[in-house]
């Protein structure tokens, strides 16, 4: 089949581009659509072109794999050039995604159609990148400065009506009728003989904002915490600018000079490895395609919790309905308050209808009997961590639900294959770690026990997609990936505060690296009381449970907090670190510079990446990268903790270890010493 196709339909050029899976502007698909507009151009039939993609989606974007290699020509300016300067007139005729590159096509054309299913954006940002076809000159002119800041540097699409009405999109095409709209929509240009519109040539919306950097000042000022630690926001910051301040012809000069700054930096290496990082974990060596996933139309919830409550919205999300069992009435009426609650908050905010939270709320069969969950196909247990409760549960599942039904764990800690084993059925039992808040945290951990055949791990990976989620696969193991792997860095920020750094030093060190908060805050917001409940050791942490410090929700903890949750250091804590380190005979040796703490913090998660590694508990180094950035925030621009031991050099994490007297893991040993790597 060619990329490329052109059919004359009365006057009117057709071209469409199929390229599967999503026609990314790679060099087969630039070189078609170069060669297709220009056949059209030199067509005596064809007065009008209308320009569509076949298969799921208008253009994504550029193909991301051609980053970083040496470009083939025709580059997408060449392309997008010939179309802008088209005597006859160019329309976009959009559905699916029309990102990046593809959005940038559609706003050279001279007019665009959209399905109302469509969404159009540029999310370069994403990849650490700036739109480089020039995206940030046009889009300007098309919406204004302001807009275009937002939507160029927040990265999100835009649903075809909203985009009709910023001014992105000329008109909405029927569903499933964009072919027919758009060519009838060519007519209407031509018979009304409306003038070739060029964005290029523009100006109001650009005029309006020349000379006038306090624009730029305070949104930058706004979002200042989102754009820490990176640098392609202030760089599509400064080329919007341009697109205010300088003729389009200069504009797209700067364009491209700060889109090469970005495109070689570390931040935008690591978000592109990290876009297939993300897709990467769906692939299992030995599960093929051939493995076919069970359907999963209906799913029981057992725990009605702040788990169980937030595993349950996904699936009425997704249109799956829920049967949620609890103990007793009140905890079930409790569960069900909350689920409402949420959902009601979000329909306050605008972002859904109070019909859709009734028709949600509807899709819940409530109960406190645990035969209600009988006929399901997939149940998930979300209830106390505690072994000998959970097996008990199993085994009376096991004896309820009927055979071939999925049966689910949400533990995080306790051992799945002692869990199965309760059960006469241990291969159709599996993990799903999902990460609290439930509803909103996009990692699902799928847990495959020793037992679990492949069709029940397939059929959970599956699932991960339907509810949005991004699954990562791990074997059995204590913490499994991300919160093992986590906990190697609060055990470090412990120790660490006993030798002098302050829980401020540490945390502003690792607010600094990109994370969200540092160790500190995230235990206090937790609760002291939740984390390391179920061990018997003494910690810092439990000492402050003991003078009544349980976190935010009560007498703060490593911090004092105001009325309004700002937290100040606390002298109490400060007193109960000096407490524990003389116990513990260690010495203050003062103060850290912030990279000695981020170091100190994040080489043992390096660390213990390896180690889940080398047991076979991960797949693959980006698994464990994928799991932190989900499932702990990890900053997404350093590409996760193994990416980044590898950026960092793993010989040189292999010394740190050794000089603070931790045994670096063997994979990781072996790696350094042959100038391996993890992730390149
Ligand atoms: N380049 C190369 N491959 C791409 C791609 C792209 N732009 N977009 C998607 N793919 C690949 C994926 O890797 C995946 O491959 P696989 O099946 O082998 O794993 C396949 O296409 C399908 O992608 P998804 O699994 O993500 O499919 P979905 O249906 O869930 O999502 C999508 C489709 C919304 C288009 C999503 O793929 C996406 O967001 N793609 C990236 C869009 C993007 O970032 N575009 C901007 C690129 S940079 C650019 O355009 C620069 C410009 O200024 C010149």
């Amino acid at each position: 089949m060619p990329v490329a196709t052109l059919e004359v339909i009365d006057g009117i050029g057709l071209i469409t581009i199929d390229s599967p899976p999503v026609n990314a502007l790679g060099v087969d698909v630039r070189r078609g659509l170069d060669a297709a507009i220009r056949e059209s151009l030199a067509a005596d039939d064809v007065n009008a072109i209308v320009l569509t993609c076949g298969g799921r989606t208008f253009f994504a974007g550029a193909d991301i794999s051609e980053f970083g290699k040496p470009l083939e020509r025709p580059d997408l300016l060449e392309v997008l050039a010939t179309i802008e300067n088209s005597a006859k007139p160019v329309i976009a005729a959009i559905h699916g995604t029309a990102l990046g590159g593809g959005c940038e096509t559609a706003i050279v054309c001279h007019y665009r159609i959209a399905v109302p299913s469509a969404r159009v954006g540029l999310p370069e940002v994403n990849l650490g990148l700036l739109p480089s076809a020039g995206g940030t000159q046009r889009l300007p002119r098309l919406v204004g400065v302001e807009q275009a800041m937002e939507i160029v540097s927040g990265g999100a699409p835009i649903a075809a009506p909203q985009a009709l009405e910023l001014g992105m999109v000329d008109a909405l095409a029927r569903e499933g009728q964009l072919r027919q709209d758009a060519i009838a929509f060519a007519r209407r240009i031509l018979q009304e003989g409306r003038p070739l519109v060029r964005v290029r040539d523009r100006q109001e919306l650009v005029a309006a904002a020349r000379g006038k950097p306090e624009i730029y000042a305070k949104f930058l000022a706004k979002n200042a915490n989102s754009f820490r630690g990176r640098r392609a926001p202030f760089n599509i910051v400064k080329a919007i600018e341009a697109a205010a301040e300088l003729p389009f012809d200069e504009g797209m000069k700067r364009e491209a000079e700060l889109f090469r700054e970005v495109h070689d930096s570390a931040e935008s290496a690591a978000q592109r490895y990290y876009f297939f990082a993300e897709r990467d974990t769906a692939r299992i060596p030995d599960i093929g395609n051939d493995v076919r996933p069970l359907p999963v139309k209906s799913v029981g919830v057992i725990g009605a919790g702040t788990m169980g409550g937030g595993i349950a919205m996904n699936f009425l999300n997704a249109g799956i309905p829920v049967t949620l069992v609890e103990m007793n009435q009140a905890a079930l009426e409790r569960g069900l308050a909350t689920i409402r609650r949420n959902y009601e908050s979000t329909a306050h905010k605008g972002r859904m209808t109070l019909e859709a939270v009734e028709k949600r709320m509807a899709a819940i069969t409530p109960s406190v009997d645990l035969a209600a969950v009988t006929n399901v196909d997939l149940v998930i247990e979300a209830i106390y961590e505690e072994i000998g409760i959970k097996k008990d549960l199993f085994a009376r599942l096991d004896a309820i639900v009927r055979a071939r039904a999925i049966l689910a764990s949400n533990t995080s800690f306790l051992n799945l294959d002692v869990i199965a084993d309760a059960t006469r059925r241990p291969e159709d039992v599996v993990g799903l770690h999902f990460f609290s808040p439930a509803n909103v945290m996009r990692l699902l951990e799928v847990v495959r026990g020793a037992k679990t055949r492949k069709q029940v791990v397939a059929t959970a990976m599956s699932l991960a997609r339907t509810i949005r989620k991004v699954p990562v696969l791990s074997r059995v193991g204590y913490g499994f990936i991300a919160n093992r792997v986590m906990a190697a860095r609060m055990a470090e920020a412990d120790s660490l505060v006993l030798e002098g750094p302050t829980p401020t030093e540490v945390d502003r060190a690792i607010y600094e690296f990109g994370f969200a908060m540092g160790p500190f805050r995230m235990i206090d917001l937790v609760g002291l009381d939740v984390i390391g409940r179920d061990s018997d050791e003494r910690t810092l942490a439990g000492d402050l449970v003991k003078r009544g410090r349980l976190g935010q929700k009560m007498n703060g903890g490593f911090y004092d907090y105001d009325e309004k949750r700002n937290p100040t250091p606390s002298a109490v804590a400060a007193e109960v670190i000096a407490e524990f380190a003389a116990s513990k005979g260690v010495r203050n040796t003062g103060p850290l510079q912030a990279d000695e703490i981020v170091a100190r913090l994040l080489y043992p998660v390096v660390n213990e990446g390896a180690r889940v590694l080398e047991e076979g508990i991960a797949l693959r180094a980006s698994d464990i990268d994928v799991a932190c950035v989900l499932g702990y925030g990890w900053p997404v621009q350093t590409g996760g903790p193994m990416f980044w031991g590898d950026t960092v050099g793993l010989s040189r994490i292999v010394e740190g270890l050794r000089a603070r007297g931790v045994r670096p893991a063997n994979l990781l040993i072996e790696k350094a010493a042959n100038g391996g790597s993890f992730t390149r």
